[in-house]
Formats: structure tokens, sequence, C-alpha cells
């Protein structure tokens, strides 16, 4: 018995999710602080074993996310990134102490000759000194500390493992051998791993862990291979965002090990029926959304068009279905509730779907409902993931008031709008190239913003006339990128929502994020 739980611990796969840290650094993607704290509430509910939930000194919005996730998320271990540096870590346990023997101290330094030599300026030894003395340091505040060796993919074999084995004898619990730059493949991937066991003589006493971006396409792929040469921690993100091409995909990752268990022995603790949830809050709250044909959690991972392929699931499902759709908690019955459904079901499905409402921001997203019930016949998942999405935004600078349009074939399109900016009201009229332009241009001027407007893109949540209708924006100002997502039956409103919450989420980041590390 007790042999059978040791095989199982050696065969459970860690899952570190940092789709609040590495995830929320890729444009478009940055999240304020009550976000945050809706992603780690679903992370804690899918059961991931960390979550990264920031990079402590890169601001003070960042550390007042870490320190909240850290007072309030029970049950996975809560991380804070910090470099190499005394003040890094510091500030990085100060935000975390909040989560006691959970807290994780995740400090870093890169370790390949071409980041030692152009990047840090530091011959190897120095760094080598560094990573022992930040790891003593983390190592004095808690026994759970992290130490990535970042490029490790591209740094000199020999001098990975002396780095590894120092860090361990200094106090590192678990080591990650990041592939930051997304440049390894599978098979070179899986002998830097086994080199590390066969030439670190401590390596059993921590858990490695690897870290892998998506340049080339293959993190779920390298991640695998590492996994069978010995890794136990794989570090990931929901829909797979994160620096450039993205890190690997927590979902495609998970899905993977449990598809395949027949030639993949491993194991991870995720309930995988919160991963279609979890997508769709990201998505819904970041404004960017998964394509179409994205494995697990895209819009047509279950669906089959071609008449052949839909014959043989009416006969058998497993002829062209490799997992079931309620296995990643994509509901059988997408219908979920009409016009007669109340409050209490209204609340048990969209705690389903991953949204935890406090009594107020509830009222206000079953009002919406209601008024939408009236309208269309048929409320979906999607339509209640707008809904919430809108109707419990906090903290706005800039609030939408009332829109008046006229235009036509024949006349010039007129917008008046009224805001509320910090509370106090304005309304002014603008002229445009059609009614969404004229309407664009009003909230333009009332917030005097300077920031541009570098996309604009409208879709229907789900089908019919009298669908809601989707308004994603992306805006940007200076190093900032934002993106701002309304919805609403129709469409000028629908834009005027996406834009103002766009300007709302930059001014969040111009205020409370400035520096960007
Ligand atoms: O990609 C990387 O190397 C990282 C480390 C800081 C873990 O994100
Ligand atoms: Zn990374």
């Amino acid at each position: 018995m007790a042999k059978a739980k040791q095989k199982d611990d050696q065969q459970l796969i860690r899952i570190f999710d940092t789709t609040l840290r590495d995830g929320e650094q890729a444009p478009g993607n940055s999240m304020n602080i009550e976000e945050k704290l809706r992603i780690a509430k679903q992370l804690q509910k899918m059961n991931v074993d960390v979550i990264e939930a920031g990079f402590p000194i890169a601001s003070d919005g960042d550390f007042e996310a870490v320190k909240l996730v850290a007072q309030t998320i029970k049950g996975p271990q809560i991380a804070g990134l910090c470099r190499s540096s005394e003040k890094d870590i510091d500030r990085a346990w100060d935000a975390l102490k909040y989560a006691g023997e959970k807290g994780r101290i995740h400090t870093f330094i890169a370790t390949s000759d071409i980041h030692m030599k152009y990047k840090l300026q530091m011959e190897p030894a120095k760094v080598l000194a560094a990573a022992v003395k930040a790891v003593k340091r983390a190592a004095s505040y808690t026994p759970n500390v992290e130490f990535s060796c970042e490029d490790a993919v591209r740094t000199r074999l020999p001098f990975l493992a002396e780095v590894v084995e120092a860090v361990i004898a200094a106090g590192a619990t678990t080591v990650n051998i990041p592939d930051t730059v997304g440049y390894t493949i599978p098979f070179e991937y899986f002998d830097i791993i086994k080199y590390l066991k066969d030439n670190v003589p401590n390596i059993d006493q921590a858990i490695i862990s690897v870290h892998c971006h998506n340049d080339l396409g293959l993190s779920v792929a390298n991640s695998i291979s590492a996994v069978m040469a010995g890794a136990r921690q794989v570090e990931c993100t929901i829909n797979g965002i994160g620096e450039r091409a993205g890190n690997c995909s927590l979902e495609e990752f998970v899905m993977t090990l449990r598809t395949r268990h027949d030639i993949l022995p491993f194991t991870t603790a995720v309930d995988t029926t919160q991963l279609t949830p979890a997508s769709r809050l990201l998505s819904n709250i970041t404004g960017i959304m998964v394509q179409p044909n994205k494995a697990i959690v895209g819009a047509n991972a279950f669906a089959h068009e071609a008449g052949i392929h839909q014959h043989g699931v009416l006969m058998e499902k497993s002829t062209y279905e490799i997992m079931t759709p309620e296995s990643v908690g994509l509901s059988a019955n997408a219908l979920v509730l009409g016009k007669h459904s109340g409050r209490h079901a209204f609340k048990k499905r969209l705690a389903e779907l991953g949204h935890e409402l406090d009594d107020e921001k509830l009222d206000r997203a079953f009002e919406r409902f209601k008024t939408l019930a009236d309208l269309k016949k048929e409320v979906f998942d999607e339509d209640l993931d707008a809904i919430v999405i809108d109707e419990t935004r906090e903290d706005v600078k800039y609030k939408l008031g009332h829109i008046t349009v006229t235009c036509g074939s024949f006349a010039v399109a007129t917008a008046t709008v009224q805001l509320e900016i910090n509370g106090t009201p304005v309304r002014t009229a603008e002229l445009g190239d059609g009614p969404v332009d004229a309407t664009l241009k009003a909230i333009k001027k009332l917030t005097k913003t300077k920031a541009k407007l570098m996309q604009y893109n409208v879709g229907s949540i789900t089908g019919g006339t009298d669908a809601l209708g989707e308004v994603t924006v992306r805006v940007a100002e200076g190093s900032h990128t934002v993106v701002g997502k309304g919805s609403s039956t129709d469409i000028i409103e629908a834009s005027a929502k996406a834009y103002i919450h766009a300007l709302n989420r930059l001014n969040y980041k111009q205020t409370r994020m400035p520096e960007s590390l």
C-alpha cells in the first residue's frame, strides 16, 4: 500500500500556473486586481498545485495583487517571482507571507552565455554566486524556494549542472529549467533533463520543473518530453497566454496526460471539468478570444462539420472523439436559461461557469439577464459570461450614461453621448463616418484620451438577429496596450461599452503599473 502511494507520488505532475505572471506580461492581457483574484479563484477550483500570482517588485499593482491572492486563496501554493537581488526577494516575501507555509519565493537569474554577457554583463562565477546568495536569502524566509536558470536551454550543460547543484545545496526545493525563448525540440529537452538527473549529485533533493515558451509551437510537446525524462512540475498558462507566442497551454498539457494515460503513466490533480470555464473566464476578462481551432477550448474543438464525421459520431462517439466535451467542462446542454428562470438557477449556473458574485453584483447581473431574456428567447452560457463581465466591472473612471444616434443613407451620422467621469456627468455630440465612428469620436472628445484605436472587431455571441452583439477594441498609448470588450443587443451601445472598458483599463494600467520589467 505504502509502495503504491509512493509510486503515485512519483508519477504526479505538479501544475504550476503562471497565467497571472508570465501570461499577464503579454500585450493586451493585463488585468486589474479584482480580475486577478477571479482568475486565482478559478485556478483554486481547478485544483492547480501552484499559482504564480505576479512579480511583486514590478509595480505596486503587482504587489497588491500577489498579497491579495496570498491572503484569499486556500489550497494551492502561491508563488511570486523575483530577480536574484535582496530587494526583490524581500519585496516578494512581504506579499507572499500572507500565504504562510504555502507561500513560495521564485527567484531567477540567466545562466546562458548570451544572457550573462549581453544582458547581465556578469562573469559566470558572479552569476553562480548571486544565485546561491539569492536562494539563501529566500530560504531564510521560507523552505518553499524555487530557483529558475533563465534561458537554461541555451546554457552550457556543465555550467547548468553546477548552478543547479549549488542552488539545491543552498536550499532550493524546486529547480526550474526554462526554455525561455521557445527554442528547444522534444528530444533535445529530454536529453537536458536527463543530463541533470545523471550529473547533479543532489538532484533528488529538489523537484525538477520545466517552463516552455511556444515560439516554435512546441511548448506542450517539450513539456511532455521533459516529464518523460524526470521533470515533475510543469509551468503553464490558461489558453497558453504569455510572452511572445505564449507558454505551454495548461489545458493541452493536462488533457494530453489524461487522454494518453496508456503510454504516459502520469497524473495531475487538476479537475479537468474546470478547463472550459477557466478558458472562457480569462478570455472574457482580457477580451482576447482563443482561435476557433484551438485544441481543447476552441469553439470548434468538439464540432464535427464533415458529413462523414457527423455520421460516425452519431453511430459511436469514439470514432472521431478522443475525449468527451463533458470531460473538459463543455456543457452538452448549451441552452441554460430563459425568462422564467429564477435568481437561484441564475446564480447556480454562474457559479458553474466560474463566476462567484457578491449580492450586489448578482442583482445587477440578474436584472440585465431578465432584460435580455425578454428580448431573446434563449440565453446561452456565452451570453451569461458577457453579462457578468459587463456588469461586474469595478473602480471605473469612465461610466457610460446615454447615447442617442441618428443615421441613415442620406443623413450624416451624429452621436450624442453622455458619460460620467469620476462621478461627474458630461455630454457632447459629434458627427462621424457612420454611427460607430460618431459615438467613439464623442467618447474620445469627452475623455480627452490620446490613446490610439488599433483594432475594432464586432461579432455576435450566439446565433440569430436577436443575439448579443459583442465588440472588442484594442487601444494603445505609449508602452501600454489594452483590450476592451462590450456586449449589447445594440451594436452602437456595445461599441461604446468596449471603448470605455478599454479606456478604463488603460487608465488603471497607467496609474498602477507604470514600470514594466
Ligand atoms: O521564461 C522564463 O525563463 C521565465 C522565468 C522567469 C521562469 O519566465
Ligand atoms: Zn517565461
